[in-house]
Parts: structure tokens; sequence; C-alpha cells
């Protein structure tokens, strides 16, 4: 069999019977919602610790905590990444998104990403939060790349409506009656860890991106690949890298990101329950 196949399905069998219930929607949690799995608008039912489950790539960023919390959000059944895989820790492609390819195992039909990002488009601002509508994942490898995972989806992958058009309907609406500002753009990804130069920024802004970010696109396309409808939204924690001059630091980054999680939390948890139905 497959190697990539193989691994996943091993994962997979090393905890389908601790999973407390099938999840409907699965939910990556960035920068500004590492707290979701303790707040109030989750009730959670069971943690996996990824140290847990067998051959499962580590996170070894600060801040991310790494396991899968079970809960329900209103009725939906959700299954969270606390603390993801990035591609800058040096892992292949193929184990930044086993995490995701595992959770479609589950049985998770949805993927709802979230990021930090810095802000490329001049009308943003730090804490503004952004819909992503398409991305740029052209600088990092395909995730795809290698033999094609059969069981999970086609070999050659179409990537029109990736982010999918209903779901952004029905977050921009959500938004607009929650009375959070809500912008939509382009996320383009970068390998990091570095943050970008300020002429890689140009570049990026020249291609059509709006917001830049070291995940996500990935994740996008391995869910998208196995069938999953994926939406995805920014937080804006920092303007990127030339945009007013200033220096990037994690730590305003960070900052931002606390800044504006009450916020962000109420969108998360309005959009899973209107795209969750
Ligand atoms: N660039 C890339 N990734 C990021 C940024 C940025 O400016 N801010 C938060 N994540």
């Amino acid at each position: 069999m497959n190697p990539i196949e193989e691994r996943l399905n091993s994962c997979f069998d090393s905890i389908r019977e601790r999973l407390p219930f099938r999840p409907k929607t699965a939910l990556v949690l960035g920068s500004g919602l590492g707290g979701y799995a303790e707040s109030g608008d989750i009730r959670t039912e069971g943690f996996l610790d990824y140290q847990e489950i067998e051959g499962f790539p580590r996170s070894t960023v600060e801040g991310h905590k790494g396991r899968f919390v079970f809960g329900h959000v209103g009725e939906v059944p959700v299954v969270c990444m606390q603390g993801r895989v990035h591609y800058y820790e040096g892992y292949a492609m193929s184990d930044v998104v086993l995490p995701i390819r595992l959770m479609r195992l589950m049985g998770a039909e949805i993927l709802f990403l979230t990021n930090a990002a810095g802000g490329i488009n001049t009308s943003y601002a730090p804490g503004d939060l952004m819909l992503i509508r398409d991305h740029i994942s052209s600088l990092v490898p395909s995730p795809l790349i290698g033999p094609n995972l059969e069981g999970l989806g086609p070999r050659f992958c179409d990537m029109t409506d990736t982010y999918d058009s209903e779901y952004r309907s029905l977050l921009k609406e959500t938004a607009a009656r929650t009375g959070v500002p809500l912008k939509e753009g382009v996320y383009i990804q970068f390998s990091g860890p570095q943050y970008e130069t300020p002429a890689e920024i140009r570049m990026a802004r020249a291609l059509g991106a709006d917001a830049a970010g070291m995940s996500t696109a990935c994740e996008a396309i391995a869910a998208h690949h196995a069938g999953m409808r994926v939406c995805g939204i920014s937080c804006i924690t920092n303007m990127a890298a030339g945009v007013t001059g200033e220096k990037l630091s994690h730590e305003e980054v960070q900052e931002t990101a606390d800044r504006i999680s009450a916020r962000f939390q109420k969108l998360v948890t309005a959009g899973i329950l209107a795209v969750g139905q």
C-alpha cells in the first residue's frame, strides 16, 4: 500500500475506539482561538493528545497545544485541532496535512480553518478578520504530491470552489447578523518560519494576495481533495512586511490575536452553527 495511506490508516486504527462521536465539522484553531476549547461556546466531551497517536507529527510552536478536542457547538458535533503542524517545523507536506485527513476519516464533512495572517491589502488594519475567498499556494509544495490516496480523492483535483461559495455567503450573513466586521480576500501561503521581506510582500500583492500566512492553504487543499467543504477566516494580526515600515514580531502577532479573540470566537461559533446545519 501507499506509505502515506498506510500511516494515516494506522493513526486512525489507533484512535477509532476512543472517538466519543462522529464529528460533522472539523475546526482548526489558529492564534487567538487557542482558548476555544475551554470557552463556554463548546460543550467539551473528550480530548485526544497528539502524542498518544502513534506516528502522529508533533507541533513544536510555543502557545500551540497539541490535541484534538471533541465537543458540541449547539447541536453540531465538532472536532477541534488545538495546535496544528506547520511545514516550517520540518515535516513533509504529507505529514502537515495528516491531521486534516485524520479528521476526515473520523467523519468530518466540513473544515473550518482559522489562522493569523499579515495584512497585504493596505485597506486592512491589525485586528481585522478576513474571510478567505481563495488562496495562492504555489510557493510551497502541494500536499498532494506523491502517490494519490485513491480512497480519499482524485489524482487531479479541481480547485475552482475550494472555499465553498455557499459557506462564504452564509458566513458573510452571519458576520453582519452578529455585528462582527468581516473583510474578504485571498490568502497566500509562504513557507516561513521567517516573515516575508517587503519585496516578497510587494510580489504577493501584485499576484492578487490580501493576506500572508504560513499554514492553511495546504490544509484546504488536502481537505478539498478528500471531499470536505472548506471555509476559513484569517485574523489580520499585523500589517505584512514593508507595509508600515515597522518590524514584525511574534509578540505583536500574539498580542493582536489575544486582543480580538472574543470577537473572533463569537464569529467562529456563529459560523459553525450557520454552516453546520
Ligand atoms: N506573515 C506570515 N505569517 C504571518 C504573518 C505575516 O506577516 N502574521 C501572522 N502570521
